[in-house]
Order: C-alpha cells, then structure tokens, then sequence
C-alpha cells in the first residue's frame, strides 16, 4: 500500500476525514506519475512537532509541516519508491485554517500539497526564484487535486420502499423488493436504499435481513433514530445508515434532521454506529447551520434534501433552490464530509443535480419505480443512469 496514514493527534475534535487525506495523497502521488511510490504521513500535535522540528532542524517552537525524505542526495528516478514522511501539525493546521477562514480539512490538504512538493526536492527557502516555483507547482497542483476529486464522483443508490409498498397493499409476498434490488444492480445502480420505518409499513425486517444476504454493491438503511432501529441496525451491519426525522403521519420523509436541535443525541447515536463500523449520514435540508452541525457531531456524509428544488413550481424557485443546494454541497464537501443528495428526484430535474462535482451518490426511489410500471424497472434504472452521466 503506497499511503502509510497515522493520525497521532490526541484530540478527537476537530474529526479529520482520514479517508480524504488518505486519497488526496494518493492523488497527489497519481499526478506525478508516482502510483507505485510508497510515501507516510503522520497528523500530530504542536508538541510533538516542535520535538522534531527541534531535533531535526535545530528550531524551536512547532510549525506546521515537516517533510523527511527518504530520497535525499539521490536520484528520485531510482528511488521513487520510498518518498519519505510528511507530518503534520494539527493544532497549527485549525490556527491557519481559522486565520484564512477555511476548513481545517482544506488547510490539511495545501499542508500536505507543501510537504510533498519538499520530498519531491523543491525548497522555498533556498531562493525567491525557487519560493516562486514552488509556490506556482503548489496552486496547479492543488486546482488539479479539487477537478480530479471531484470528476470521479457520482452514483445511483435506488430506493426501494415502494416495491415494498405495492407488496404491503395486498398483504401478500410480491412484489419483492429484495428481487427488486437484485434488478436494480444489474441495471448499474451503485447502492440500494430501504427505510425500516418504525411502523413498517413497506420494508419488513424480513427483507433487511435478506437485503444485507444479497446486496453486492452497498446498502443504505434509512432509519429515525430510535432505540429499536438502531439496535436492528448495529446487529444488521448495513454498509451506511442515513438518520432521517420520522412521522408518522407523513406519506414521505418531509424535511432534513434538525441536528443543531439535537446535538448531543446524534453524537451519542452516530458513535454508537460508529464503534459498530457503520458510517452515518444526516439526511439534511441544504443549511449552512445543519452542516456545521453535522461536522461537529461526527457524520461522515450528509445527505442533502433536494424536495424543495424538485417540488419547485416556478423556474426562478427551482433556480434559487438549486443554489442552495449547490452551495451546501460545497460546504459539506470542503468540510471534509462525503455528500450525497435526494428526494424527489426526477427525469427532468436529476441532470442538474448530477452536474455537481461535490455529490458522490444519488437517492432516488419514486421516479424510478413509477417509470418501472411502464418500461420495466431495468430500463428505468438505466434511463436514469444515462442522464446522470
Ligand atoms: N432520500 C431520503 C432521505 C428519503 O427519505 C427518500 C424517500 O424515501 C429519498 C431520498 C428518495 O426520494 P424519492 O422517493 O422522492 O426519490
């Protein structure tokens, strides 16, 4: 494995996404035709950097990133493999990132861009004309890490309560929404979602039992935060839970979480999934505040509610809605949360949604299954996917 990450920082707050340094690593490491080089990067805290940077360059005081190579006085072609360690200082990183007014996971990722470009032998400090190449190499490589992140994204995650719904309404045993799944990942969806509602009145326990037996590709328990699903879900183990409010009296979901309401039970639960290895998402209306929120109680995605952009009913209302949600996005993406996005999705209005680079996944359930009735669900899957591209 070419990236050794150790996250060494004794604080749990601020929650780095692990998973984002991990790659932008990786990515950084792709772009200079390096994929098979082997680099290591330890987060740390003030204390600790100020050791080495003591130790190592006789200065005192921390900084904010350290680069060892492992390639000095060599010629990098013939040792490429090992690059060296780049280590970081968190503490300094929140201090920077406040200063600039950026995310602590943006200012990781120019720290990291930084000590990369010192392994790979450029040093600001040792003329202005090297200062100003360094400084040039550091922005390309960064406006080419944010396209690269960003092109590789999105998927279809197909929801498939109203299979279930149909089933429901004759009390009978078909449709069948495990078979539905089935189908559903043929056609090319990347993920399944249910939502084991408290009244069960579509998805059975029987059928997120057999769900979790037979998904290849990911599963998505959608689910209000109470003790009974939540316990179902730490014994089911589905690839990610999405925490949704719950009515019962709803016909669908009608809004985001209020997570800012509820703080500290979400931390609580979302831990509780966590030390059960299930990444969480808050199914949340496109907020500055809820995202903020989100962040700080540990999500690792957001799922951004999309119903106000889909129920629209002018073009300059569907249009300001969509900035919303774009800017959300943005938001949660460059907090270092992974985002996807749904709820009323459509054939018209699923393209523009898809557009954004910062959303990985799509939700989509209703328009689906309706097209499914007339051209089959295949075909409906499929339709869907080919105006995602
Ligand atoms: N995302 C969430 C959180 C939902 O509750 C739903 C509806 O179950 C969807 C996405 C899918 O919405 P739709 O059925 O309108 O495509």
């Amino acid at each position: 494995m070419p990236i050794l990450f150790t996250n060494d920082f004794p604080n749990a707050l601020p929650r780095i996404n692990e998973l984002q340094v991990s790659k932008t690593a990786e990515l950084l490491l792709a772009l200079s035709a390096m994929s098979d080089a082997e680099l290591s990067i330890l987060l740390v805290d003030d204390q600790h950097i100020a050791e080495l940077n003591k130790t190592w360059r006789r200065k005192s005081g921390p900084t904010n990133v350290l680069a060892f190579s492992l390639t000095e006085g060599e010629d990098l072609t013939m040792a490429r493999n090992l690059l060296g360690d780049i280590v970081i200082s968190v503490d300094t990183a929140i201090r920077e990132a406040q200063r600039e007014g950026t995310t602590v996971q943006h200012r990781l990722n120019v720290l990291l861009v930084h000590g990369f470009l010192h392994l790979l032998g450029y040093d600001h400090e040792r003329s202005d004309a090297e200062a100003e190449r360094m400084f040039r190499k550091e922005k390309e490589l960064l406006l080419e890490l944010k396209r690269k992140r960003r092109r590789e994204m999105i998927r279809l995650a197909v929801n498939v309560d109203h299979v279930a719904t149909l089933r429901e309404a004759r009390g009978i045993s078909e449709p069948d929404p495990v078979l539905a799944a089935g189908i559903c990942e043929l056609a090319g969806a990347e993920g399944i979602v249910v939502h084991l509602r408290e009244d069960r009145r579509h998805i059975q326990d029987r059928d997120v039992v057999l769900l979790r037996q037979t998904v290849k590709t990911k599963l998505n328990l959608e689910m209000g935060a109470t003790q009974e699903i939540i316990k179902i879900a730490l014994e089911l183990k589905p690839d990610m839970v999405t925490l949704v409010p719950e009515k019962r009296k709803e016909l669908t979901t009608e809004g985001g979480l209020n997570v800012a309401g509820q703080k500290k039970k979400l931390k609580n639960v979302i831990a509780q999934m966590n030390d059960g290895g299930i990444p969480v998402s808050l199914f949340i209306d496109p907020d500055s505040r809820q995202i903020e929120t989100s962040h700080g109680v540990g999500a690792t995605f957001v799922e951004i509610h999309t119903g106000r952009y889909s129920d629209a009913t002018s073009e300059e209302e569907a249009e300001q809605e969509f900035e919303l949600i774009a800017a959300a996005a943005e938001e949660a993406f460059e907090a270092g949360l992974r985002v996807n996005a749904g709820h009323g999705l459509n054939y018209v209005n699923t393209t523009r949604v898809a557009s954004l680079e910062t959303i990985e996944e799509l939700s989509i359930g209703h328009a689906i299954m309706a097209r499914a009735i007339f051209v089959g669900l295949d075909q409906a899957v499929r339709e869907m996917l080919s105006l995602m591209m």
